[in-house]
């Protein structure tokens, strides 16, 4: 048995525990390696669908796709031991009735192994969770700022700027509560009312660019190390590794022009013997 098969893995049970203990602490991953660095760290890791931007150059994560959702998921699965791995369901996967969600989630979960998926939840989604939820597809929901709806929005937009507003991101933290979510994401509002929303619901929350009142906190993994040259006010880079990184391959290629890499240590010492 290998060592990553005898570690016990999170549960919603242990994620729920979060309303009346420690912090959840969650991060982003997409990728084998990272996962299993972060792992020991985090109670969950997400693959969230900010794979499109940071993985793969897209403008926003509106053109991510069930494919390349799985083939990440996939990949953190690998490298993820004892986190609750949560996998976002892409734009256009879910939205369109019951049925649909639940066939999209119940491909990502067969297909990754994952223990839950992710969904922006618009009031409109409390249908689709409460569907997902009786079928034994643990589901977490994503309220504030919703990267899906840029086009609506006009761009990344902190949200609750209006009494309107301020009541509709409640309103939609309550129905996703409601509807059986096992936690709630909340993007991109004020602390004030992340608190609310907070007091409001059974389920833990965990916010981003919203309050350290929340139930747990996450971040992209990039913007956490330093691997973006802009980041949103709320993140706290950690590291510095895009520097690191540039500074590595700056000196690389310095030895390469200069045939000082390789070296002695870098080479094999093989001696001939006669042919056998
Ligand atoms: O896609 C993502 O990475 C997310 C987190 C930032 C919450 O949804």
């Amino acid at each position: 048995m290998s060592a990553q098969a005898k570690t016990r893995r999170k549960t919603v049970k242990d994620i729920a525990k979060a309303k009346s203990g420690d912090p959840l602490v969650c991060l982003t991953a997409y990728d084998a390696q990272m996962a299993q660095i972060l792992d020991p760290h985090c109670d969950i890791l997400l693959v969230g669908d900010s794979l499109g931007m940071v993985v793969h150059g897209l403008p926003s994560t509106v053109g991510v796709t069930m494919e390349m959702m799985i083939l990440h998921g996939q990949a953190v699965m690998r490298g993820a031991a004892q986190a609750f791995v949560v996998v976002d369901m892409p734009f256009g996967s879910y939205e369109t009735n019951s049925d649909q969600a639940f066939l999209n989630a119940a491909r990502i979960m067969q297909e990754t192994g994952c223990q839950a998926v992710k969904i922006e939840s618009g009031a409109y989604a409390a249908t689709q969770i409460a569907h997902m939820v009786e079928r034994g597809i643990p589901v977490m929901g994503h309220v504030g700022l919703r990267p899906q709806a840029i086009n609506v929005d006009g761009g990344f937009r902190a949200k609750g700027r209006t009494e309107d507003e301020w009541a509709r991101v409640i309103a939609e933290a309550v129905a996703a509560d409601e509807a059986g979510a096992f936690a709630i994401v909340i993007e991109g509002v004020a602390p004030d009312l992340a608190d609310q929303i907070t007091a409001s619901v059974f389920c833990p929350t965990i916010g981003i660019g919203a309050s350290a009142g929340c139930d747990g906190q996450i971040l992209v993994t990039n913007d956490l190390l330093g691997m973006t040259d802009w980041v949103p006010k709320f993140v706290k880079k950690n590291a510095d590794l895009k520097s690191v990184i540039g500074s590595a391959a700056e000196t690389y290629a310095a030895e390469v022009k200069s045939r000082a890499f390789p070296g002695e240590a870098q080479t094999y010492k093989l001696t001939k013997t006669a042919r056998s």
